[in-house]
């Protein structure tokens, strides 16, 4: 017999909303149904199959997705554990839709909408009490996947332990309890800010570029600003949404004061200038050229990309004071939008906190509209006095909670070490980007000394940052590199990799718990780990071939280590060779932490999280599971091919080069690389050390370095952010 908990879900419309719900409880490990017209929902699976970025965290899970039709269908649906409903936003086709769904499910499973205007009691209203009572909204944002919010409107006596957890620990969302009000939370504010956005631009003659420089960046919104995302979530959204939400709310919301949607977006969607998905929006390319839409007249010039002087100054405060046109601007929209919040947040949400929230995951503003008033100073808005939230769900504990009890143990300008409590410590990287430096490097060296010395027993290396580590800071090479300082190069180097070998050979466990990107030495900090903790959304890759090197800090050898080491690779020393030339030649990075584990740099015992909220008490669980008797690993020795091993993966550089697959510069670095992973002039029978691979490492990038080919590369991404494929 099956246990509590959802095993199988079933998810009726197979839409922009519904496939993406579908592929992310078959990531979170559901065997899901999903049902619609059957040329709908098989196409929908061949979207998810192909969608980027992708909907899937890795290829087999589609296998868990089986489409069929609602008509014909529904009866096989019948011992699923959660109806999640995502049709169109229509509530008499909802309402004939649960019906038929009340009559096939087990009693007490949880029906869901994911609708995103229509409240609870709308529609509830005609249900069977044992209905209603099993009936909630579960309301995902686009794209369900990567969008980390999931608002929940349910009665507070309802408890839905089981879907709860589901969707918290498998679907990876954090779920905020909104008030059953039109739009809940976060599109209740959003709506209102793109609406003021857009009148107030048209109102005060302020152009599309501009807004979106006023109220991107400056005010910790996305850099799309407002016209950008309108064009990203298409137009024709929006009259929609606004038009729903103005009949719900009462007659006094400050939301109908702002009018009606403009004339001139009505006549946009209608010329079928919907946004990116039409023919274009308030941007537009025209053969490569990104064209902005003049507000007045409709006609589409190139883009600008001004800055405006009261953007410049620092951050909202400034901006909202400029005295001039765009900060009155500024001050228009940001303030009434507050003043919104505030006046809303008895009716929507139990918590300021949870609008905070709701906005930062479900918007990806970097602050909630609570936290951005706390920095107006004198021009803040008074909040109203809530009652005592009913039912308060703890956010999981993670660094911020340490944070607010004091001090790091040590700290320099790249990172920290933290007491998480229980002798285990944290080391938090904070430079840019989270780019590994000699201050990053001295960090580990601190934690390696500090932690027996203070008794403590273990070490997480995790952080808050959208990305774990970038890599090395590699403006450092490109400067050494043109002042020809090899000997200070091969310093670096040989620093770096004593580093890592310190912490893979440290008297404690260490554990890496990632998410976002892990590149380059980001990577190799994390393969001398003894296990990691890792988000669904780690993004992990040996990319140096990209700035023309190879990895340098212990990364070659590691990865030849543990794919020699995976069963599926195959015996003897040439397949994990080829394997790991392949991985790191190409530059390979997983889009996900199960992909992530097919390439090696997850071993098969590493954890999976899917809740980021969660992952740093699961690291730290994992390093006390750890601590009791730890005893180091057994530095390796490999048997590695030799010349001839060598003269196999020329070959096959050959063959790449021949069919055009490489740039000229490519074809040089998978030399030196090829030199490495063989083992360079070894003979097969003879035992490889790692001092061995790491000094091939070194003497690779020495070689490297000195090309101007690969300088330019170095410099490039520096400066442009991007590979150059010379
Ligand atoms: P969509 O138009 O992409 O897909 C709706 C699907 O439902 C269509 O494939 C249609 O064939 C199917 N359908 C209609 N009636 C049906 C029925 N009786 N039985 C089975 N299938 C039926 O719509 P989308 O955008 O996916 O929206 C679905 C729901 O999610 C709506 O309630 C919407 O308000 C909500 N929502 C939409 C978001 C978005 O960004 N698009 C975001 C959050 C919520």
């Amino acid at each position: 017999m099956r246990g509590d908990g959802i095993h199988r879900v079933c998810v009726i419309g197979a839409g922009v909303m519904g496939a993406g719900i579908a592929a992310q409880a078959a990531n979170g490990g559901a065997q899901v149904l999903l049902l619609d017209r059957d040329d709908i929902a098989r196409e929908a699976l061949t979207r998810l199959r192909k969608s980027k970025p992708a909907a899937l965290m890795h290829k087999n899970l589609l296998g868990q997705i089986v489409p069929g039709n609602v008509e014909r269908d529904l009866k096989q649906a019948a011992d699923c554990d959660w109806f999640v409903e995502a049709i169109i936003e229509d509530m008499g086709i909802k309402a004939a839709l649960y019906e038929r769904l009340d009559a096939v499910r087990r009693p007490g499973t949880p029906v869901s909408s994911n609708t995103s205007t229509l409240t609870r009691a709308t529609l509830i209203r005609d249900m069977p009490a044992s209905l209603a009572r099993d009936f909630l909204i579960t309301h995902f944002f686009n794209p369900p996947r990567y969008m980390r919010l999931v608002e929940w409107v349910a009665d507070p006596d309802q408890k839905f332990g089981s879907l709860k957890d589901f969707i918290d620990r498998r679907m990876g969302k954090r779920i905020i309890r909104c008030k059953d009000s039109p739009g809940f939370i976060a599109n209740r504010i959003g709506t209102f800010w793109l609406h003021a956005a857009v009148t107030e631009a048209i109102k005060r003659s302020i152009d599309v570029e501009t807004a979106d420089a006023l109220l991107g960046r400056p005010a910790g919104v996305p850099k799309t600003g407002v016209f950008g995302l309108l064009d990203l979530v298409g137009l024709d959204l929006m009259p929609h949404v606004l038009e729903a939400m103005r009949e719900a709310l009462a007659v006094d919301d400050p939301l109908l004061d702002l009018g009606p949607i403009p004339s001139l977006v009505t006549e946009m969607i209608a010329d079928g200038y919907t946004g990116r998905k039409g023919k274009g929006g308030f941007y537009r390319l025209n053969n490569g050229v990104k064209e902005v839409r003049s507000l007045i007249d409709g006609s589409y010039a190139p883009a600008r990309r001004p800055k405006p002087k009261a953007a410049r100054g620092g951050g909202l405060r400034a901006l909202i004071n400029h005295d001039s046109p765009e900060g009155a601007y500024a001050r228009a929209v940001v303030t009434r939008t507050l003043a919104y919040a505030a006046r809303c947040l008895p009716e929507i949400a139990e918590r300021p906190i949870d609008v905070d929230a709701a906005m930062r995951l479900g918007y990806a503003w970097k602050k909630g509209p609570f936290e951005l008033n706390e920095t107006l100073g004198a021009e803040k808005i008074s909040l109203p006095k809530l009652p005592k939230p009913a039912l308060l769900d703890s956010d999981p504990w993670g660094l911020a909670d340490v944070k607010a009890q004091g001090a790091p143990l040590a700290s320099n300008r790249s990172a920290s070490l933290w007491d998480l409590g229980q002798g285990v410590a944290g080391l938090e990287f904070h430079s840019k980007l989270n780019a590994l430096d000699p201050f990053s490097l001295a960090m580990m060296n601190k934690a390696v000394t500090l932690i027996p010395r203070r008794g403590m027993s273990a070490l997480v290396i995790a952080n808050d940052g959208t990305n774990f580590s970038v890599g090395a800071n590699i403006a450092m090479l490109l400067v050494t590199g043109k002042l020809r300082l090899w000997p200070l190069i091969n310093w670096i180097l040989s620093h770096g990799q004593k580093t890592f070998a310190r912490l893979k050979y440290a008297p404690f466990p260490v554990v890496g718990a990632p998410s976002g990107m892990a590149l380059g030495g980001g990577c190799e900090v994390l393969l001398h780990c003894d296990a990691l903790v890792a988000h669904g959304e780690t993004y992990m890759g040996l990319v140096e071939a990209g700035v023309g090197i190879v990895p340098g800090w212990g990364g070659c050898k590691e990865m030849l280590g543990r794919l020699s080491e995976m069963p599926a690779i195959g015996r003897g020393p040439m397949p994990a060779v080829l394997k790991a030339f392949e991985i790191i030649a190409t530059a390979q990075v997983a889009t996900s932490a199960m992909e992530a584990r097919d390439l090696g740099f997850l071993r098969s015992d590493d954890a999976i999280v899917m809740n980021r909220d969660r992952l740093w008490l699961q690291a730290r669980d994992r390093a006390l599971d750890m601590a009791p008797g730890y005893q180091p690993p057994k530095p390796r020795t490999l048997h590695l091919p030799g010349s001839s091993g060598r003269a196999a993966l020329l070959m096959a550089i050959g063959d790449f080069e021949r069919k055009g697959l490489t740039t000229p510069h490519d074809v040089t670095v998978a030399r030196a690389l090829a030199r490495v992973m063989t083992g360079a002039d070894t003979d097969p029978t003879d035992p490889v050390g790692e001092d061995h691979l790491l000094a091939l490492e070194r003497q690779a990038i020495l070689s490297l370095i000195r090309t101007p080919q690969t300088r330019a590369r170095v410099d490039h991404m520096l400066r442009k952010g991007k590979p150059l494929r010379n």
